[in-house]
C-alpha cells in the first residue's frame, strides 16, 4: 500500500480564502492580539506566521514581543489592557512562557470570550464535557483534516501519542467526543508498538523524530504527524515518513500537514471569538 498524502497546506488555503471573503463583508474587523515573551526561536517563527496570516485575510492584529525579563505582573497588566480593548476579540499568549512566569496564572487572566486558544480552565472543562466552544487550534486542525478527507472517526481505535495540554489531551477529547475508542500513550508507556499497531487513527504529538516507523503502523491506518523537529536545518515530524508511506492509507507530511492547519484554525477561532463578542 502507498498512502495518500493529506495536504494540509491546500486545506488551510481553502479555509483562509473562505475566512477572507467573510471578513471582507464585515464593517468592523476581527482583531487578534498575539503575545510573545522571550526568545524561543520556534515561538518567534510561529508568531510571525500568525501575524502575517492575519494580514493576508484582513484580520486586524497586534503583536507584543516582550523581553525575557518581563515579570508576571507586567504580563498580567498587558492582558488586562487587551481584555478591555474594543479592537481585540482574540488573545493568544504563545507558549511556553519563561520559567519565572506561571502559565496557569496568565491563561486564567484572559477573558473567556477572547480565549482564542481554548487554554483557559473553563474552556478545557467545556471541551472535556463535550461542549466545543473554543477548541485549541492544532487539535482542531487535526480533526478538520480527518473530516475533510472523509475519514470516519466513530467506532475507530484512535491512539494519541503525547499528553500535552496543547495537543495530546485536547485531541484525545475531540476524538472521544466523536465516538472513537481512544488510547493515550506517553513517555512512560511500555511497548508503545503494541498500542500503535492496533490504531486505525494514529496521532503523534511528541517532538521526537522517527518515534513511529512503518513497523508500528497498522496496514491501512490514518497517521497524523503533529511533530515539528529541526534536523540539520530540515523540518521533520515524529513519524518516519518513508516507511509509514508503505503501511498507512493516509499520512500527513511535515512540513505541509498539520502546521498550516494550526494557523488556519487560529484565524477561524479569531472570527468565532469576534462573532461571539459582537453578537452580544
Ligand atoms: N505553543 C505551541 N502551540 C501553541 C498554540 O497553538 N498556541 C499557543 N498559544 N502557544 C503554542
Amino acid at each position: 500500500m502507498t498512502a495518500t498524502i493529506i495536504d494540509g497546506k491546500k486545506a488551510a488555503e481553502r479555509i483562509k480564502a473562505r475566512i477572507k471573503a467573510e471578513v471582507a463583508m464585515l464593517k468592523a474587523k476581527p482583531g487578534l492580539a498575539a503575545v510573545l515573551v522571550g526568545e524561543n526561536p520556534a515561538s518567534k517563527v510561529y508568531v510571525d506566521i500568525k501575524r502575517k496570516t492575519c494580514d493576508e485575510v484582513g484580520v486586524y492584529s497586534e503583536l507584543y514581543k516582550l523581553p525575557e525579563e518581563t515579570t508576571e505582573k507586567e504580563l498580567l497588566h498587558l492582558i488586562d489592557k487587551l481584555n478591555k480593548s474594543e479592537r481585540i476579540h482574540a488573545i493568544l499568549v504563545q507558549l511556553p512562557l519563561p520559567k519565572h512566569i506561571s502559565e496557569e496564572n496568565v491563561l486564567k487572566e484572559i477573558a473567556i470570550d477572547k480565549d482564542v486558544d481554548g487554554f483557559s480552565m473553563i474552556n478545557v472543562g467545556r471541551l472535556a464535557s463535550g461542549e466545543e466552544t473554543a477548541v485549541p487550534c492544532t487539535p482542531k486542525g487535526v480533526i478538520r483534516l480527518l473530516e475533510e478527507n472523509g475519514i470516519e472517526v466513530a467506532g475507530k481505535n484512535a491512539v494519541v501519542i503525547g499528553r500535552s495540554n496543547i495537543v495530546g489531551k485536547p485531541v484525545a477529547m475531540l476524538l472521544l467526543n466523536r465516538n472513537a475508542t481512544v488510547t493515550v500513550c506517553h513517555s512512560k508507556t511500555r511497548q508503545l508498538g503494541e498500542y500503535t499497531k492496533g490504531a486505525d487513527i494514529l496521532v503523534v504529538a511528541v517532538g521526537k523524530p522517527k518515534l513511529v516507523n512503518g513497523d508500528m503502523i497498522k496496514e491501512g491506518a490514518t497517521v497524523i504527524d503533529v511533530g515539528i523537529n529541526r534536523i540539520d536545518g530540515k523540518l521533520v515530524g515524529d513519524v518516519d515518513f518513508e516507511s509509514a508511506m508503505k503501511k498507512a492509507a493516509y499520512l500527513t507530511p511535515v512540513p505541509g500537514g498539520v502546521g498550516p492547519m494550526t494557523v488556519a484554525m487560529l484565524i477561524e477561532n479569531t472570527l468565532e471569538r469576534y462573532k461571539e463578542i459582537m453578537g452580544k
